[in-house]
């Protein structure tokens, strides 16, 4: 694919990963890094960074224009529990932001734009054990509100456009690398910090809420296939993707084989309403069939290779 490339949002948790993994695929200088602040040294290393806020549409238009691009990862957003603290600035953000983006699509006839969707679109009216791809989705979090407003507004410019939009509901993202940026799957990322540092964690959510989630190399895998996939095979343009579902203490079970001596306690906050109103697990059927999607990760080998890694950057042996 011989494609060019602007990620939005670019050092948030998934961009920063992302970013690295489309660079390596696709060439340096094809991928282009944004983001409203100063770039962390991993995003300037290897081709392009520039400042976007993606609510200023001129800005947006010029560097579109201006760097010859091809297609938009639009990953800019405001999370489930930092929108819950702030509704106003998730709207504005996940709402315009889009719309943004699906414009400059349309305007400049860009060739696909792809932005995520989560598995905070669905709520509590949902089935919750294996939600199918096509089913209700009456979400009670702004976030969640946003999210299906992107699905239907992204799907609305495919259908009257012909903008190639796509889109993947990602699970909770757990990485090795940045911190998650406000999210209620968070826990499952900083249980690993804490593990290793302090061997003791104390979890804002309930010890048997059970929540889909996926490893970034397979979060990484999902995206990329949903980009390169032929665009005759896709009925759906909104796709459900897992890797593994399990709770917290399921999770700390597994890094109990690592470090005995790891203790948690449970203390949930405002953020297990919000995980309450979500899917336990998902059926990905839908992905699988279209595109091919399979996940590598389960959570034996999840936490193994998080714990590895970390280690390695923190210098903490266990
Ligand atoms: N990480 C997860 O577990 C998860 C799960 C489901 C869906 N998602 C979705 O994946 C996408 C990427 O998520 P992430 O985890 O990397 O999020 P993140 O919060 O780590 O990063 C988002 C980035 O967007 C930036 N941003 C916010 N407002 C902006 C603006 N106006 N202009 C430009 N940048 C702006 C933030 O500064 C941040 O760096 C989002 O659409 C998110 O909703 C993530």
């Amino acid at each position: 694919m011989s494609k060019r490339i602007l990620v939005t949002g670019s050092y948030g948790q998934i961009g920063t990963e992302l970013v690295g993994e489309l660079r390596r695929r696709y060439g340096g200088e094809n991928v282009v890094a944004t983001g409203r602040k100063k770039p962390p040294a991993i995003l300037k290393r290897d081709g392009p960074y520039y400042q976007l806020d993606v609510l200023n549409v001129s800005q947006l238009h010029q560097l579109l224009v201006d760097l010859d691009i091809d297609i938009v990862i639009h990953n800019a957003s405001v999370l489930s529990a930092v929108g819950e603290k702030n509704p106003q600035l998730a709207y504005r953000t996940n709402v315009e932001g889009a719309y943004n983006v699906l414009e400059a699509a349309r305007i400049l006839e860009l060739d696909q734009v792809m932005i995520p969707s989560s598995i905070a679109a669905f709520g509590p009216s949902t089935p919750k054990e294996n939600t199918p791809n096509d089913v209700i989705m009456r979400p009670t979090t702004m976030y969640g509100v946003t999210k299906v407003f992107i699905e239907l507004l992204g799907e609305y410019y495919t259908h009257r456009f012909d903008v190639d939009f796509r889109s993947l509901r990602y699970p909770g993202i757990i990485s090795s690398e940045a911190l998650p940026g406000g999210g209620t799957t968070d826990y499952a990322v900083e249980i690993f910090y804490e593990a290793l540092k302090n061997k003791r964690y104390t979890c804002f959510l309930a010890k048997d809420t059970a929540l889909p989630m996926m490893y970034m190399p397979d979060c990484l895998k999902a995206t990329i296939d949903l980009i390169e996939a032929d665009a005759s095979r896709l009925k759906h343009r909104s796709f459900n993707v897992t890797a593994m579902s399990f709770t917290p203490e399921e999770i700390a079970n597994e890094i109990k084989k690592y470090i005995p001596e790891f203790e948690i306690e449970y203390k949930p906050d405002y953020r297990q309403q919000i995980a309450e109103s979500w899917p336990r697990s998902i059926d990905d059927s839908v992905a699988r069939e279209e595109w091919g999607w399979k996940p590598e990760y389960d959570l034996p080998a999840m936490v193994k290779d998080m714990l590895d890694r970390l280690s390695k950057r923190l210098g903490i042996e266990y």
